[in-house]
């Protein structure tokens, strides 16, 4: 019979609400965050941390930060650059997924929810484990493919092949796009997702790269190129404002190309 309601451990519960304003703070704010332990066997829970805010600095993750060493040290989180480059620190932003570190958190209200990136396993709090969404990178073979013998000195290009890499190499694998994709959300084992399909489309491009043909194989499946359906959610939360719908696009008209 079908199951019409969610298992009972998916339910996220209430949590604990942590009062910790500073006497006379002039501004607060109140962050939601989604709490989970799975070795406790417990339901996830939403626990509210209400923190003054006139002493941190700008970005959501220096209050998280913030709240990790002055209020609760059991929260966890991924975070390494803070500048934008690593990937680590992406998390689902009331709503919307983007990065903790380049996102300001007076560009939300009162209260900001934060919550892991969305379908992936949690391993802890706001921690995903991105074990397949970094199988799938993989999987593209994300390096030059040559027969050539190797130069002496660099592979060279023209200033024009180089500047078809633009938009593709600055992807800093933060996996907000893929787990923004409904596709990606129902079929993440199978469909590539928009970051590896990015990805492939980068090397796809390279004029030094001598495995179009392979690369393109690989590819020609029902799931893996095919099951993106232009939703565009994927350029639209992309926080290096990357475009991997139109990555993908390419890729189905190289397919298409090589086949009349
Ligand atoms: S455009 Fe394709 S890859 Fe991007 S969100 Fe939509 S279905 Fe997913
Ligand atoms: S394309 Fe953008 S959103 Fe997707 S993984 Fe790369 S940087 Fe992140
Ligand atoms: S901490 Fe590196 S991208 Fe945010």
């Amino acid at each position: 019979m079908v199951q019409l309601t969610l298992p009972k451990n998916s339910k996220v519960g209430k949590g604990n609400r942590v009062e910790a304003v500073p006497e006379g703070a002039k501004s607060t704010k109140t962050f939601r965050v989604y709490r989970y332990d799975p070795d406790t066997g417990e339901n996830p829970r939403w626990d509210e941390y209400v923190i003054g805010m006139d002493e941190i600095r700008p970005m959501v993750l220096d209050a998280m930060i913030h709240i990790k060493d002055e209020v609760d040290s059991t929260l966890a989180f991924r975070r390494s650059c803070r500048e934008g480059v690593c990937g680590s620190c992406a998390f689902n932003i009331n709503g919307r997924n983007t990065l903790a570190c380049t996102t300001g958190w007076d560009e939300y209200g009162d209260t900001i929810q934060i919550s892991p990136l969305p379908h992936q396993p949690v391993i802890k709090d706001l921690v995903s484990d991105l074990s397949n969404f970094y199988a799938q990178y993989a999987q593209i073979e994300p390096w030059l493919h040559t027969t050539t013998p190797e130069p002496q000195k660099e592979w060279k290009q023209s200033p024009e092949d180089r500047e078809k890499l633009d938009g593709m190499y600055e992807c800093i694998l933060c996996a907000c796009c893929s787990t923004s994709c409904p596709s990606y959300w129902w079929n993440g084992e199978r469909f590539m997702g928009p970051a590896a399909l990015l990805a492939a489309n980068r090397w796809i491009e390279d004029s030094r790269d001598e495995a179009t043909g392979e690369r393109l194989d690989a590819l020609h499946d029902p799931f893996r190129l095919y099951r993106c359906h232009t939703i565009m959610n994927c350029a639209q939360v992309c926080p290096k404002d990357l475009n991997p719908a139109k990555a993908i696009a390419n890729i189905k008209k190289k397919m298409v190309e090589r086949s009349v």
